[in-house]
């Protein structure tokens, strides 16, 4: 008689706790073999990505493209230029006569040269205001001009021909002033 009034009240209780309405099951995470499968796909596709990624920084590093300098007398030289090079840097590396007073600082013109051929010149990059100011100062300046240590080799600029003008104009050297605009 007791047992069975006590069976009563259980079952009432847990009715009540059940029927509650912030009663939520709580389960135990147990880990499945869903979750390993899961777990070993992402892994795999990561370290193939990852091996894809460091290929393709592996072959942009190789990858060279031609550059023709001609210099002022119409010699010309070419080199093999790394992706990702300045032009200015890879005449120095190959002891081209091409100055850089500035060393890529865009604060002189005398790493100006002359795209010469219009196709090439259209794939570069416009230049920013800073260039055009140097630009402005360059000896010569043509509508092909572009400063040497702005013009970064790329797959597209493959066998493009560069023109060093006769002379440059440096006016840290020869006492030009900059005008404030
Ligand atoms: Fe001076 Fe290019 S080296 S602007």
């Amino acid at each position: 008689m007791f047992i069975s009034k006590f069976h009563q009240l259980s079952a009432h209780a847990a009715k009540r706790i059940v029927e509650a309405p912030n009663f939520t099951w709580r389960i135990p995470y147990l880990p499945t073999v869903h979750d390993h499968y899961v777990e070993t796909l992402r892994r795999e596709s990561f370290c193939t990505e990852a091996a894809k990624l460091d290929s393709e920084e592996g072959s942009e590093a190789k990858q060279k493209i031609n550059v023709t300098f001609v210099d002022k007398d119409g010699e010309e030289t070419n080199i093999k230029v790394p992706v990702g090079m300045s032009m200015l840097e890879a005449a120095h590396e190959n002891d081209i006569e091409l100055e850089g007073a500035c060393e890529g600082s865009l604060a002189c013109s005398t790493c100006h040269v002359i795209v010469m051929d219009v196709d090439q010149y259209n794939k570069l990059s416009d230049p920013t205001d800073e260039e055009n100011d140097m630009l402005d100062l360059a000896f010569g300046l043509t509508e092909m001009s572009r400063l040497g240590c702005q013009i970064i080799a790329k797959p597209e600029l493959d066998g493009i021909r560069l023109a060093i003008p006769a002379a440059t104009r440096n006016f840290a050297v020869d006492g030009y002033k900059p005008k404030p605009h």
